[in-house]
């Protein structure tokens, strides 16, 4: 089934679908920058059981003081990383991803360090090896560590340009960052802070944080401020075509632009209805978010006008 043709969104639009369906309706050139963190082929379901300690006498786990405590499992969110083969996976997906980018546009491709020297070399086919401007490594210190080599606790992302003598980079709006020893660059210097290097250093999404919406995988808001600051200005429409909880949406709408989001699974729809609820004027495709996120009417006229197969 394809879908129609949509004119480009005022606010942000949302589709429940595979992405190469909407890839193949958007204009070329329509989009100024994407972001994509598409799963990590791990080879395992992602899962999260989110899980709350009630207080009973008849708790199996005894805390504080002896006090009895049962654990409830509240829900679980997963999504599917499993694929036969990865790349024919992605490269149609990458190559409509670059048939859409406007020519001032970009893309930050995110992935760990099981794939990532695969897709370099297929994003090179796709847009050229002068296109690739930087591998960004984000660092954090969070999890397991084996004990049987060097713990991983980095993933990459790529940044290509479609034009590497046209693309957008806002120096001036990048959020600087503290010296690491700022008593050797003078106060001047020190207060004004550093631009960031391509080592990012930045926490995963805290557990019990507020940012936090229990979907598996969800990437840090800081991250991706961090990549639309650069990378697009205000009033741009922006592109995650696997959008999962939506972070980049998020990001997008603070910051002032435009965006467009794509999951093929309701989980994460259901995960973006809570997370978008407060803002006016999303449009929903193939998915009716609960009536409470709804926050006008009209949104439900939207929603049967542009539902898939309609
Ligand atoms: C690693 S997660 C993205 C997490 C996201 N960056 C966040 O901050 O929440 C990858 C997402 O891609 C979605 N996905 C996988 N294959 C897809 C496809 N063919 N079309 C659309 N979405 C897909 C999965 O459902 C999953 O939500």
């Amino acid at each position: 089934m394809s879908l129609p043709a949509h004119k480009l969104p005022a606010v942000g639009r949302i589709h429940l679908a595979d992405n190469l369906e909407v890839l193949r309706t958007l204009p070329a050139g329509s989009i100024d920058l994407i972001y994509i963190d598409p799963p990590f082929n791990t080879g395992k379901v992602q899962a999260r059981t989110q899980i709350q300690a009630v207080s009973t006498e008849d708790g199996d786990r005894v805390g504080f003081q002896g006090k009895r405590y049962r654990t409830i499992a509240l829900g679980s969110k997963r999504f599917s990383d499993i694929f036969d083969d990865y790349l024919d996976f992605l490269e149609p997906r990458l190559k409509e991803a670059y048939r859409v980018l406007a020519p001032h546009g970009s893309l930050y491709f995110h992935i760990d360090y099981r794939e990532v020297h695969y897709c370099k070399l297929l994003l090179d086919q796709i847009f050229g090896r002068a296109c690739f401007l930087n591998e960004i490594i984000w660092a954090y210190d969070y999890g397991g560590r084996p004990k049987n080599r060097w713990p991983a606790k980095h993933d990459n992302i790529l940044w290509y340009a479609k034009d590497p003598q046209r693309y957008v980079f806002n120096y001036e709006e990048i959020e600087r960052i503290p010296y690491m020893a700022p008593g050797l660059v003078g106060a001047e210097k020190a207060a004004r802070g550093k631009l960031p290097t391509d080592v990012w250093w930045h926490t995963i999404v805290p557990t019990n944080g507020k940012e936090k919406t229990g979907y598996p995988t969800q990437k840090p808001l800081g991250i991706l401020r961090r990549i639309l600051q650069a990378s697009s200005r205000p009033g741009d429409l922006v592109l995650d075509f696997f959008a999962g909880s939506g972070t980049t949406g998020i990001a997008a709408h603070e910051l002032g632009r435009r965006f467009i989001l794509v999951d093929n699974n309701p989980e994460a729809l259901a995960v973006m209805a809570k997370r978008f609820a407060a803002i006016d004027g999303i449009e929903w495709v193939g998915f009716m978010p609960p009536q409470e996120a709804l926050t006008a009417a009209t949104q439900a006229d939207l929603f049967s006008a542009t539902a898939l197969g309609s």
